[in-house]
This record gives C-alpha cells, sequence and structure tokens, in this order.
C-alpha cells in the first residue's frame, strides 16, 4: 500500500534501470555502499526497544503515530477482505497485526531485515508482549528476516503466492517540493548531500539519490529518492495499475468525512478524542505528514481462491522465524 524508498536500487541490478543509466563503474563501489546502508537500516531498527505506553504517550510524535496508525488501519479496512492471504512487506515489530486480526485476513507472512523487529514480532504475534497479554491471532503466520532488495523473494514465496494483497508500510516521502539542501523543523530534517548542490539530478540516473531523513524518535537512516512517476511506469510493466495516491493532508481531509473512519480517528486519538481531550498534532508533525504519501496498486484478474497455510503456524519460535542470507 506505501512503498519502500529505496526499491529502485535492486531494480538497477535487475536491469530495470532505463538504459544508458551510467551505473556502469560506479557498480561495485554503489553496490557495497547499499549493503553498508542496509546494514545501518537494520541495526537502527534491531536497536529500537519496544516502548511502554508511558514512553510512547511521550513521544514528541505521538499524533503523528497516531495518525499514521489511523491511515494504515483505513487502507487495511478498505482493501483486506476476510480470508485474505496478506504479504507484509517491512513489517517491523508487527504493528499491524491486530489491523489485520480485524480484518479477519487468513494468513500472513511477515518480511524484515532487522532481526530485533522481526523477533518482537514473532512476540506479539504469540500474544507475549508485556504491555498486553492479548488473545492469540485468528491466522497463521510465517516470518523472515531478509533484505527485500537483495533477496529472490519469489523464490522464498513461492508454495504461498500469488498473495491477494502486499502491503508495504514503510513510507514514502514527497521531496519535490524541498528548498535547499536541508529542510526541516522541530520534528524531522532531510539532508541531501553537497553533490546534489545544484539539485541537477541527472535525468539518465533517476533512481539511487539518496537522502538522509531523521525524525524524531523514530528513524535516522538513508533513503532514496523515487521519481512517482517512474515509479508509476515501472508498476504498469507488471500490469499494476494505480488505483489511489494521496498526501496525508489529502487522505485525512478525503476519509475524516466518512463517519466508520471519523470515529476510528477519535478512537485512536490522533486527533484528541471529538470531546474533553483536545491534544492533537502539532503544527510541525502536521507539516512533517505532508511529505508522505499513500498509494494502492492493483493487479487485475481473479482473486486465487487456493488457501496456503502449509508453511504457517499459530504459535512461532525463534526457529521458526527464517533468517536468510542478513
Ligand atoms: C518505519 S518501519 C515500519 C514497520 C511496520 N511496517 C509498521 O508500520 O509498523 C520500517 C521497517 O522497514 C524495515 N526495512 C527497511 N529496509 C528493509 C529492507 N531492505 N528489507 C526488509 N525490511 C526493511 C525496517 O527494518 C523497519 O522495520
Amino acid at each position: 500500500m506505501s512503498p519502500l524508498s529505496p526499491l529502485p536500487a535492486s531494480w538497477a541490478r535487475r536491469g530495470g534501470i532505463p538504459r544508458g543509466s551510467g551505473y556502469g563503474g560506479q557498480q561495485e563501489q554503489g553496490y557495497s555502499e547499499e549493503r553498508s546502508s542496509a546494514r545501518r537500516v537494520a541495526d537502527h531498527y534491531s536497536a529500537r526497544s519496544n516502548q511502554t505506553l508511558q514512553e510512547r504517550e511521550s513521544s514528541p510524535i505521538i499524533h503523528l503515530k497516531k495518525l499514521n496508525n489511523w491511515i494504515k488501519s483505513v487502507l487495511i479496512q478498505l482493501y483486506a477482505r476476510p480470508g485474505h492471504c496478506v504479504l507484509d512487506l517491512a513489517c517491523g515489530k508487527g504493528g499491524d497485526l491486530i489491523k489485520w486480526d480485524k480484518a479477519k485476513v487468513g494468513y500472513y507472512v511477515g518480511v524484515d531485515i532487522a532481526e530485533g523487529s522481526i523477533k518482537d514480532c514473532m512476540i506479539r504475534y504469540n500474544g507475549d508482549t508485556d504491555q498486553q497479554r492479548r488473545k492469540k491471532f485468528s491466522f497463521p503466520a510465517r516470518l523472515l528476516c531478509i533484505d527485500c532488495y537483495e533477496a529472490r523473494l519469489d523464490e522464498y514465496l513461492c508454495e504461498d503466492a500469488p498473495f491477494d494483497i502486499c502491503s508495504c508500510q514503510y513510507k514514502t516521502l514527497l521531496l519535490c517540493s524541498a528548498e535547499g539542501l536541508e529542510f526541516g523543523n522541530s520534528v524531522y530534517w532531510i539532508s541531501f548531500g553537497e553533490e546534489y548542490a545544484e539539485k541537477k539530478f541527472p535525468a539518465s540516473r533517476p533512481f539511487g539519490i539518496k537522502y538522509k531523513v531523521h525524525l524524531e524518535d523514530a528513524v535516522d537512516c538513508p533513503e532514496w529518492v523515487v521519481p512517482f512517476h517512474l515509479f508509476k511506469l515501472l508498476a504498469e510493466e507488471y500490469d499494476l495499475e494505480l488505483v489511489l495516491m494521496k498526501n496525508f493532508h489529502e487522505f485525512v481531509h478525503e476519509y475524516l468525512q466518512k463517519p466508520e473512519f471519523t470515529e476510528l480517528i477519535w478512537r485512536l486519538g490522533a486527533l484528541g478524542d471529538g470531546r474533553q481531550d483536545q491534544s492533537t498534532l502539532s503544527q510541525d508533525e502536521w507539516e512533517v505528514s505532508y511529505l508522505y504519501l499513500a498509494f494502492v496498486l492493483r493487479k487485475p484478474g481473479q482473486p486465487s481462491t487456493q488457501r496456503r497455510a502449509d508453511n504457517a503456524n499459530m504459535f512461532l519460535t525463534e526457529g521458526d522465524i527464517e533468517f536468510l542470507g542478513i
């Protein structure tokens, strides 16, 4: 539903970059840089411990987190159907498991590069988190610790495929309106390297432009620009049509009109609770949310009727997590 920023780097290695991209001699060096960036991303997310409810509530971006959760819930409610087979790319600590459960999905495969996060996801799936002991989830699951840009997911997941939904709740930032090489506010900053001082990103090399992003209490990692019109063209090569694309401001304005989703946003507390609690997004959080993009791609065709839960369990141990090439 929302793609990963660095995807194009792997497309480049598979020849997905337009001809004459000029990667040539720089490829080896670029590759090892990518590997260490991937490691940094994995270490960053692995090191993030599960927060207590109190720690979470005192986060400077708590309302932004709640807004993100609301947007993810709305997307899942709009598109997931009972029995669906779900591939959650970059599933992290399984923050969306409850949402998938509410949608009554039939099978869940979670994939993430960060070992610590995937183990937390397993704990959450088993219902063993300290914060709340909850009833078990109603769907079987399979978890893989894997770098999505490196691994042949199609091979690893061939027995589970095709999936009804592939969800990628990472983030895509709209950087087209950026002014200067560095910009931000009290909760985030984004910085491009000096090499982009003139901001002339070569047309022959549209992917691979790296920037650093920092979001208080959440992200401190390198990410990569994705020219969305090219991403859309690549998606079309795979018969994927764009059916929804909205930055978070547009998304909020549209879906807040719908009573079923208004009630949910009050319940999650992203904009207060609709009554006494007036705590809401700060101006700076709202400004960050403008940079985020939600989109949905659909592959036309008949839904699959085959159910595939052979690899999956209703209770997972660390031995069940598949660590592949990390
Ligand atoms: C912002 S978190 C989102 C986690 C989860 N989807 C959620 O919404 O709660 C981004 C996740 O992407 C994962 N990630 C980043 N690069 C990845 C890669 N190359 N392969 C797999 N996972 C990756 C990180 O480890 C992290 O857990």
